[in-house]
This record gives structure tokens, sequence and C-alpha cells, in this order.
């Protein structure tokens, strides 16, 4: 599957963007909400993100990089999203959130930094939906891929797979065409991606090719 981040997005002209991607074969729209104190970047909040919501026609994925994700369960629960990631970093008490998230009807997905090691998630991966593994350091678009990810990537797939368990991995920061084959061999099911798709000359086809590079 492939989210877009629509981070990398013209927000002077988001709707158009909003459309663009509808019209395209992606599965999700990444929405990546920064507060300038869990990372060292500010994006947009929920007026956006309900103008976002208007146009969407694709479910969205809440990739929120700020402290305390907690309080905006009913806030994103509201919005109608289909995903709320929280980062392991930013939670306490992550098994009590993770599972406000699902009784919010939301799918939990928890996020961890490329310094963060799998352990972290190890006593709570039963109760997340969804597992996101940073490739790069949260708080811009545009960065280099973190290569050490491959590797992560297999480690979760074998812990998912050896608890039986249908946790989704995805993939955000620095996916293009040059890794996102690998990535989905690695045992990603969902890869992120924002320049290379919005920086692209042609984002639909270059959806098209992304989406081309995973498994039938
Ligand atoms: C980084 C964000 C990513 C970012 C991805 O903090 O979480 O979702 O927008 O952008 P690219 O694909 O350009 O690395
Ligand atoms: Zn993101």
């Amino acid at each position: 599957m492939l989210s877009p981040s629509l981070l990398s997005a013209d927000f002077g002209h988001l709707v158009d963007d909003v459309e663009l991607m509808n019209g395209s074969r992606c599965d999700w729209f990444h929405l990546d909400v920064m507060d300038g104190v869990f990372v060292p970047n500010i994006s947009f909040g929920f007026p956006v993100m309900e103008a976002i919501k208007k146009s969407a026609r694709k479910p969205l994925d809440v990739h929120l990089m700020i402290v305390q994700p907690e309080k905006f369960i009913p806030q994103i629960k509201a919005l109608g999203a289909l995903v709320m990631n929280v980062h392991q970093e930013a939670c306490v008490h992550l098994h009590r959130v993770l599972h406000q998230i699902r009784d919010a009807g939301m799918k939990s997905g928890v996020t961890l930094n490329p310094a963060t090691p799998l352990c972290m998630i190890e006593d709570v991966l039963d109760d997340a939906d969804l597992v996101l593994l940073m490739s790069v350091n949260p708080g811009f678009g545009g960065q280099k891929f973190i290569e050490r990810t491959y590797d992560k990537t297999r480690c979760l797939r074998e812990m998912i797979d050896r608890r039986n368990l249908s946790t989704l991995i995805e993939i955000d920061g620095g996916v293009n065409r040059k890794n996102a084959a690998a990535l989905y061999e690695a045992g990603a099911d969902v890869l992120v991606a924002g320049s290379a798709v919005f920086e692209a000359t042609d984002p639909v086809a270059e959806v098209d090719a992304l989406k081309g590079l995973a498994p039938h």
C-alpha cells in the first residue's frame, strides 16, 4: 500500500493536490502533525486537516509528532481518521493510549524514531494494529533514507509473524523508487512517500510507479 504524505503537497493549492491523489492509485493520505516540541518543526493542525478531509476520498493515516498525543483522540476520531499514529517516545502509558485509540474505533498505530529499538514495543505489539518505523528523524520532508531500516523492518516482520499477528508495518521517510521494492521485500505493508510523489513531474504516475514495486 502507498500513503502519500501531504506535507510535501503545495499548501497554496492543497485541495488541488488532494484531488490529484484522489484520482491516483494511492491507498491512504498520510497527514503529518508537528508541534515544535516533540520535533523541531511545526506543520499543520485540525483546521487544515478538516479542509483535507472534505476533499479526501481515501482513508486518513494521521501521524502525530506531538507530545501528549492522547489528548487529541476525540478530535482525531471526529476527523474520521482510519489510523492514529502516536510516537512511543511521546507516550508514558503507551498500552493505555493504544487501547483508547482502538476503543475510539480507529486503528492503533505506534511509531518508532530511528534511534528507538524494537524491544520498546515488544510488550504492546498485540495492542497495535500498525507499527510505523521512521526511516528518517521526524520533523522534515525530503531527508535521506536511513539504511538500517531494512534490517529493522525484517526483524519487526519476524516478531509479528512469530506471534501470528496481523499488525501492519509502515515505513516513513526518504522512500522513493530506489528503495521501495527492497522495503516491501523486507516485510513492509505500507510505504509513506512525500517528496518522491509531490516533487515528481507527474505525481499520479509516480504513485503508479511506487505501487508497481509492491509484491502482487
Ligand atoms: C517526516 C514525516 C514524513 C515526511 C516524509 O517527519 O513524518 O511523513 O513527510 O517525507 P519524505 O517522503 O519526503 O521523506
Ligand atoms: Zn509521517
